[in-house]
């Protein structure tokens, strides 16, 4: 059987990454794009001389050119720029968005097949972006950012609790920054809700509430710490885990950044919300109802992805 060609559309630090664990994961063969002269093709050449090494079988090639991405199964998007300290994801904007005009150009002339999962920031508007320039069906664009979220903040419990990572799972919902919610509710150590963890004594509301703040700001804490850049291993191996699902048909429920037309009462935009994904791409948005300071901070937190939507389309009116 033919292995399945993956892209990756930038080849910086996330990119570089995405291509590492694809081979180790086995996932396919890999096409590294970028617009930087001869680095998608040292990384491809790297990790390849790396593969007999660990053991795996892929082939990668790096490239400066759209066409590379003819036929690709997957395409997955970094192409940009990263933050830097005292940045937003927002301020990342118009500088992102002219990118993804190029990069659903390229999706579009070469790869319309594909599944595409968008990583760039600000992450729900760049999403909605490449999906309007590649012309895509909705269901086969999506963003990747509730699995980045939820991972850190399974991380932050696991830690809390001394328990391993495997039994904590994380339910996160709205945009990606700092006003996603962590819905506490639905997180669960081995079934068990967080609220009856706290009843039963193994923490605090107080702390619970540090935890979902240093979720909300996991990210700026890692740029603050690296100061040339912003996080990389954890974004990749999340992208990863939902090009996993989607080749394998694994149909696994994973919060990302995607489509709602009337879910959620949202339409016409790209929010975090728990997805299947499967062969045909996004099979399934998981509504649940959400009432009180939930419903209140996901409508904020949707009002904050509008806003970045809506300048979107002032600066590319023509994307409509
Ligand atoms: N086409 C293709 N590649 C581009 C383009 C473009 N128009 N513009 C920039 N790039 C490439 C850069 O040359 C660089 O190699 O995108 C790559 C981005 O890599 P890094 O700067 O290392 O950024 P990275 O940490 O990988 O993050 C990429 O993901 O999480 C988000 O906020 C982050 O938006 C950023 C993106």
């Amino acid at each position: 059987m033919a292995r399945d060609k993956i892209a990756l559309i930038g080849s910086g630090q996330i990119g570089g990454t995405l291509a590492h664990l694809i081979g180790l994961k086995e996932l396919g063969d890999v096409v590294m794009f970028d617009i930087a002269e001869g680095v998608p093709q040292g990384k491809a050449l790297d990790i390849a001389q790396s593969s007999p090494v660990d053991g795996f079988d892929a082939h990668y090639t790096g490239a400066n050119s759209y066409e590379a991405l003819d036929n690709a199964k997957v395409c997955i998007v970094t192409a940009g720029v990263p933050r830097k300290p005292g940045m937003s994801r927002d301020d990342l904007l118009s500088i992102n968005l002219k990118v993804m005009e190029q990069v659903g150009a390229g999706i579009k002339k070469y790869a319309p097949d594909a599944f595409v999962i968008c990583i760039t920031n600000p992450l729900d508007a760049m999403v909605w972006a490449l999906q309007k320039a590649s012309g895509l069906p909705h269901k086969k664009v999506v963003g990747m950012a509730g699995v980045l979220d939820s991972a850190r903040f399974r991380y932050f419990l696991a830690d809390e609790f001394n328990v391993s990572v495997e039994d904590v799972t994380a339910f996160v919902l709205g945009g990606h920054g700092d006003t996603m919610v962590p819905l506490v509710k639905y997180s669960t150590v081995a079934g068990i809700p967080l609220p009856d963890l706290v009843k039963m004594g193994w923490t605090s509301q107080a702390r619970l509430d540090e935890i979902v703040d240093r979720t909300r700001n996991g990210g700026a804490e890692i740029v603050n710490l690296l100061k040339t850049g912003s996080a990389f291993y954890a974004p990749a191996a999340s992208a990863i885990a939902m090009a996993e699902s989607y080749l394998k048909d694994k149909k696994r429920v994973l919060p990302c950044a995607a489509y709602l037309n009337g879910e959620y009462s949202v339409k016409d935009m790209y929010v975090g919300v728990p997805v299947v994904i499967g062969a045909k791409g996004v099979e399934r948005v998981v509504e649940i109802e959400l009432a009180g300071k939930d419903r209140e901070a996901f409508d904020k937190s949707v009002g904050a992805v509008q806003g970045l939507v809506d300048a979107c389309k002032k600066i590319a009116p023509d994307l409509l």
